[in-house]
């Protein structure tokens, strides 16, 4: 039996970092995905094939720790590991992960193969995992790879759409919004999310109740943009991401290079503009009217960036054949 999943990749569009410590956040899945295909075969072996991030006919071992594993099998092996102590299989299998993006530009490619894994190998064994099924065996194969993250990314693959998500996946709500002007601008620069998050954790601790504050403004601002979002308020909507990045920046998670692009986006007419994800590097966004968008576009390259052009709001995990 053979099977071939897909999951998308994510857009970060509100509530980046404070999302981590239960506050909300709105993401977006995008049509850049990951294509796992699982076979069953007759040994006992685990054997992954990834070659986009260095893994090349890998032979997977359950029992060893994360630490031993090499980084591009670590999400693979967990979530196989995870998926098997819950529902349980017993044949060998062959995993073969295809990326329709680079794991380097911050779209969330770790988080997407997870989900198409364990989607995979809940259609392999016909146990149909709802969303939030998989959502959870996801979540928690993050957690134990990394230690830390606030489990959006990969409610996004699991989901699919454009998501209001809090509370670490207690809720977690399609806002069914059917337009988002979006345009990403990428800075060139590979972020350490996981770097980044214990980097601000470290600054929680220092005595002073300073991120806690910031972080609550960004959730007021997640909340007042929901509303706006679904009434396709985009100048407001921009307004508020221009706030967001400010706060961001106070959180010293922002770059020159981000600071740059952004500007560049607005001098050239968007709407708006912040980071997405952990900042530093990886993607900024920016809204922009239809009439606008070749400018901002031009705006964003002549700045130093990279335009990366991407549908939002695609569908989540699927099975592809
Ligand atoms: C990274 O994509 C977004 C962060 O908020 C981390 C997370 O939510 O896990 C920085």
């Amino acid at each position: 039996m053979k099977i071939t999943t897909s999951a998308p990749g994510k857009l970060l569009l509100f509530g980046d970092h404070s999302v981590v410590y239960a506050h909300p956040c709105i993401s977006t899945a995008i049509d850049r995905r990951i294509y796992v295909t699982v076979t069953e075969t007759d040994d006992q072996r685990y054997v992954l094939h990834a070659p986009e991030v260095e893994i090349e006919e890998y032979e997977l071992d359950l029992l060893k720790d994360v630490e031993a594993i090499p980084k591009g099998a670590q999400y693979c092996q967990i979530a196989l590991r995870n998926f098997k102590e819950k529902y349980g299989f017993d044949s060998g299998l062959r995993i073969e992960v295809k990326a329709g993006f680079s794991s380097k530009i911050g779209f969330g490619s770790s988080s997407a193969a997870t989900v198409a894994i364990i989607k995979a190998l809940s259609q392999l064994k016909q146990l149909n995992l709802t969303q939030q099924e998989i959502f959870e065996l996801g979540y928690k194969t993050v957690l134990d790879v990394k230690g830390v993250g606030s489990g959006y990314d990969i409610a996004t693959a699991a989901y699919g759409g454009t998501i209001y998500y809090e509370k670490n996946g207690e809720i977690i709500e399609d806002l069914g919004i059917k337009n988002l002007p979006l345009i990403v601008g990428y800075t060139g620069i590979k972020a350490d999310t996981a770097d980044i998050v214990k980097e601000v954790r470290s600054r929680m601790n220092n005595g002073t109740n300073e991120v806690e504050t910031l972080f609550n403004e960004i959730t007021d601002i997640v909340k007042e943009v929901k509303e706006l979002i679904l009434n396709e308020e985009w100048n407001k909507v921009g307004e508020l991401m221009d706030k967001n990045q400010e706060i961001l920046s106070q959180l010293q998670v922002s770059s020159e290079i981000l600071d740059k692009l952004n500007a560049a986006s607005k001098e050239a007419g968007s709407f708006g503009a912040k980071l997405s994800g952990a900042g530093i590097g990886d993607c900024m966004i920016t809204l922009a009217s239809e009439v606008k968008r070749l400018n901002v576009e031009n705006g964003i390259v002549q700045a130093g960036g990279k335009v990366i052009p991407v549908r939002t709001n695609v569908e989540g995990a699927r099975v592809e054949k």
